[in-house]
């Protein structure tokens, strides 16, 4: 199968990393049409974000929902429901056979994409081996992504590291989204295994998520803009 085409203007998923919904209404405006794709994770979506999910479709943009689902397969096929009725475009889930299932399950005749998060990027294989794991980090990813690509997910969040290893497992069918980007010259902050963008796309990335280095610029719409420029030229 061959690579997606994807514009690059939609490859760039901003994180709204915020406390508030009006902080996050505030920085959605002054992004303006520079940006497609919005992220709300656990800080947003607990502090009333989830409502933007429908505003922010309703407006034309695209919303990926972050919040790792790992339940019951019921539990989780009907939340996934419930995601999908608000018009998202993106879900996580942890990759857990059972809780993939039925997320593919409750996401079936909608729009909703799910994702799985294979290993979480802050684990290494002496936290997987406390938490009771026969497998290292790089074995448990792989077979995970396998795992995925067999029960019909739509994609994998990883590590710009893991993008070109991935690629080669799950082929073009499914969506490699990775966080952990950072233009040249902004601040890594905590993430510790970072691409620029323009290496991202080139190891195989579809979507790139990127927050503070837009959320905290003194232009967070010049950022963006030179972001999408960067990866409109890694694309070609
Ligand atoms: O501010 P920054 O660009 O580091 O934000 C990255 C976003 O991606 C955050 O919302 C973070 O929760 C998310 N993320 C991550 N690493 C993962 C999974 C998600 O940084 N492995």
């Amino acid at each position: 199968m061959q690579p997606l085409t994807i514009a690059p203007r939609e490859r760039l998923i901003v994180a709204l990393d915020l406390p508030s919904v009006a902080a996050a209404e505030a920085m959605i405006a002054r992004l303006g049409d520079s940006v497609i794709f919005y992220k709300i994770g656990y800080q947003l979506a607990y502090a009333g974000g989830l409502t933007l999910v429908r505003q922010l479709a309703d407006a034309g943009k695209k919303v990926f929902v972050d919040l790792k689902l790992h339940d019951i397969g019921n539990t989780v096929a009907r939340g996934v429901e419930s995601v999908a009725s608000l018009g998202a475009t993106f879900l996580t889930v942890h990759a857990y056979p059972q809780t993939m299932k039925a997320a593919v399950e409750g996401r079936a005749g909608s729009g909703l994409k799910i994702l799985a998060v294979t290993v979480l990027t802050s684990y290494d294989d002496g936290d997987l081996h406390a938490a009771g794991y026969r497998l290292g980090v790089s074995d448990l990813v792989e077979a995970r992504a396998q795992q995925a690509q067999l029960l019909g997910v739509d994609g994998l969040v990883c590590s710009p590291e893991e993008a070109a290893s991935l690629r080669k497992i799950v082929g073009h069918q499914m969506n490699l989204v990775t966080p952990g980007v950072r233009p040249a010259g902004t601040a890594a902050g905590d993430q510790k295994r970072i691409m620029t963008p323009a290496r991202a796309i080139a190891a195989g990335a579809d979507y790139l998520v990127v927050g503070r280095p837009v959320l905290e610029a003194a232009d967070p719409n010049a950022a963006a803009e030179a972001i999408i420029a960067e990866i409109a030229q890694a694309a070609i």
